[in-house]
């Protein structure tokens, strides 16, 4: 969730003639975006001696992973022939996505010598049925593929994730989900009906073989969210509705209210959401719900932060940061966060009313215009000039993203306490407020094993990373302790897809059907073929989902429970939380 459209505020801050003109020359020239690196490197062309890491160009603990080589099946045949000669030798394996957007280790096969299947060239629309309403395509294909091919025949995925860069197989991978309460709820998972999976199996098999699992088959409920553990999917077939339009309005209140609202804001609109900014108090509640078909208008949706943004623009906005980091600038970041909200919110934040320009609220449009984007995946030329702002290959974003989901019936006593925390620190979300506050959404209960348990807020925060390690974040202690609130506290879920470690800690143990899962797993691939010691930590079958070292609690590699944890040179000490008194997290004792 990065972001920050900061031009006017740079333009402010900075008065300096030739930079303004280049900026103002490069807002113009916003088209010439550069696509996001290919996240797995070789030494040569024949795709041996690989590296991978996610679209970020940094996993939580900073390491680099390997692989002996990748190999890019196009078709189920070669999957099962791909996944047969590596059972056969032993191999470890893992699937790997053409942008590989999550930010744990998933992607990693064990070792050095293992083997990445890419889904990039398996993107096509296998299957297309209007009367069902159902579309079946290959596990590489795009949200972005599938949205505009559904809308081509009236069809329409009614909730999904916000950003169309992710693929099928992916985001089912992690659990991804949209915003509702309504229906069979917010995950794509949800709406599948059937797939197909490519499994380790035994000599007498041929080594591998393709599974087709229905809704009648209890297996579904394990394939459905796999963290890749299972093998590979091939092909999944969505459940789609006939296109539909929806309306759309953001309305700005104060929060006092807030932890009142959260539950039944959700059950009031069906695609309902709220950004709070906890510092401003303030929060966004976007208003959305279904329209007749024939009501007028041809909104579109293009998130500002995920639009290309410019390169100079994002090293200014880094710099700054970097800057406010180190010198202690709580104010100089209040005010910027405030002057990115307002930004944000005049330019409805990205919507428009006919693809162009934004003059009033409701945006009505077509669901596939309005329901994800990602405009900064395109692009025209290799130049550098923009990028998306998390583009590790320019100087911008670097962050941190914890992401869990409470209860309903806990929301409002979790907002609460942020709320005691906001008042003991008035600026300590200013820091989060620049990476566009606190999204809220809804999730439902699922039926699959890893999925959501119960009706639940999904809490998703993004917050300054400093390239060093050691080097503490301002604010430090109150993010943490609002993350041990959220997942400990709330006994929160981490989204499989995002977080640092700690988050996983013990979360394999609430998940009801977390036994089921595995039996599936040791039956689909008894070697382990699939699996690695990162998600063996996952699932709880091995210890180590953290990792105790000096600095670990400031990367949230770990709790802290020594002061070494935390960096004790730069005055950080391991203390107990300000409100929830069990946590444990690095405190600046000279601070203010
Ligand atoms: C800008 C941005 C916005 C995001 N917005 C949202 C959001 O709105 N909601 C949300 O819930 N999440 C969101 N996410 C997180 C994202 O949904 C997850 O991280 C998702 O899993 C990434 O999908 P991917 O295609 O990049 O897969 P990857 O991250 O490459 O893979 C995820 C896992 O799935 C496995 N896998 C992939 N393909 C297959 C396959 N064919 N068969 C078996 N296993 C497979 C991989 O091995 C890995 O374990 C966002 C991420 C980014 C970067
Ligand atoms: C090597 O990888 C590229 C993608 O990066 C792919 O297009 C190409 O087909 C691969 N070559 C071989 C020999 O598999
Ligand atoms: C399996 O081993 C054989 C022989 O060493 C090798 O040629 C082949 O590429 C290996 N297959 C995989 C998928 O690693
Ligand atoms: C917040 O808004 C409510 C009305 O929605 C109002 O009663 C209250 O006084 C406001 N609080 C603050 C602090 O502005
Ligand atoms: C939309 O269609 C309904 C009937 O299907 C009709 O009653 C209504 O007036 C129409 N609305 C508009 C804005 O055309």
């Amino acid at each position: 969730m990065p972001l920050l459209l900061l031009i006017l505020f740079c333009l402010k801050m900075m008065s300096n003639k030739a930079l303004t003109s280049t900026l103002v020359f490069l807002f113009f020239s916003v088209v010439l975006s550069t696509p996001p690196e290919d996240p797995i490197k070789c030494s040569n062309s024949k795709n041996t001696s690989c590296t991978i890491t996610n679209s970020y160009g940094m996993f939580p603990d900073r390491s680099i992973c390997k692989a002996s080589q990748v190999l890019y099946p196009t078709s189920e045949q070669e999957l099962v022939s791909v996944v047969a000669s590596a059972t056969r030798n032993k191999t470890k394996m893992k699937v790997a996505t053409r942008y590989s957007h999550s930010i744990p280790k998933l992607v990693c096969p064990e070792g050095e010598n293992g083997l990445l299947i890419s889904t990039k060239y398996l993107n096509k629309i296998a299957k297309v049925d209007v009367e069902a309403r159902t579309m079946t395509v290959e596990s590489g294909v795009t949200m972005k593929q599938l949205i505009n091919e559904a809308a081509k025949v009236g069809l329409a995925l009614p909730y999904a994730p916000y950003w169309w860069g992710l693929t099928i197989g992916g985001l089912m991978g992690t659990g991804a989900h949209g915003s509702t309460l309504w229906g069979k709820g917010s995950s794509v998972h949800d709406y599948v009906v059937e797939l197909r999976i490519v499994r380790a199996a035994g000599p007498e098999e041929g080594y591998a073989k393709a599974e087709s699992l229905n809704e009648q088959h209890e297996d579904l409920n394990a394939a459905k969210v796999s963290l890749g553990v299972l093998g590979v999917i091939s092909q999944v077939t969505l459940k789609l509705e006939p296109l539909f339009k929806r309306s759309i309005t953001y309305v700005a209140k104060n929060d006092s209210d807030l932890g009142d609202q959260v539950a039944a804001f959700g059950h009031a609109h069906e695609f309902a959401d709220i950004t709070w900014y906890p510092s401003q108090r303030k929060a966004v509640y976007r208003v959305d719900d279904r329209v007749p078909f024939n009501t007028s208008g041809n909104g579109l949706y293009d998130f500002i932060p995920f639009r290309p943004t410019p390169s100079l623009e994002l090293a200014i906005l880094r710099t700054t940061e970097d800057l406010q980091e180190s010198t202690g600038d709580a104010d100089g970041k209040c005010i910027g966060s405030k002057t990115t909200t307002n930004t944000l919110i005049t330019a409805a934040y990205g919507l428009t009313n006919n693809g162009i320009i934004f003059t009033v609220y409701p945006v009505i449009g077509f669901q596939n215009r309005l329901q994800a984007s990602g405009s900064c995946l395109d692009s025209l030329q290799d130049a550098k000039i923009t990028a998306c702002a998390w583009d590790s290959r320019v100087k911008g974003e670097f962050f941190h993203q914890t992401t869990f989901s409470i209860s309903l019936s806990v929301a409002k006593k979790f907002i609460e306490d942020v709320q005691k925390l906001v008042q003991l620190e008035p600026k300590g979300f200013c820091g989060i407020e620049l990476y566009n506050g606190i999204l809220m959404r809804y999730v439902k209960a699922s039926s699959a094993y890893l999925g959501k348990q119960e009706d639940a807020l999904d809490i998703d925060i993004t917050y300054y990373r400093s390239k060093d390690p050691m080097t503490p974040r301002l604010y430090e202690d109150i993010l943490e302790e609002v993350e041990q609130l959220g997942i400990f506290k709330y006994g929160g879920l981490p989204h499989w897809g995002k977080n640092r470690n700690l988050a996983f800690e013990g979360a394999i143990k609430k998940y009801k059907n977390a036994g089921r899962f595995l039996r599936v797993k040791e039956k689909y691939d008894l070697q382990g073929l699939f699996s690695s010691t990162w998600t063996d930590q996952m699932l709880g079958l091995k210890d180590g989902v953290t990792i105790l070292k000096d600095g670990c609690a400031l990367e949230g590699l770990c709790i802290c429970s020594q002061d070494s944890h935390c960096n004790p040179s730069k005055d950080y000490y391991c203390k107990p939380g300000k409100v929830y008194k069990e946590a444990r997290v690095c405190t600046h004792l000279k601070s203010k």
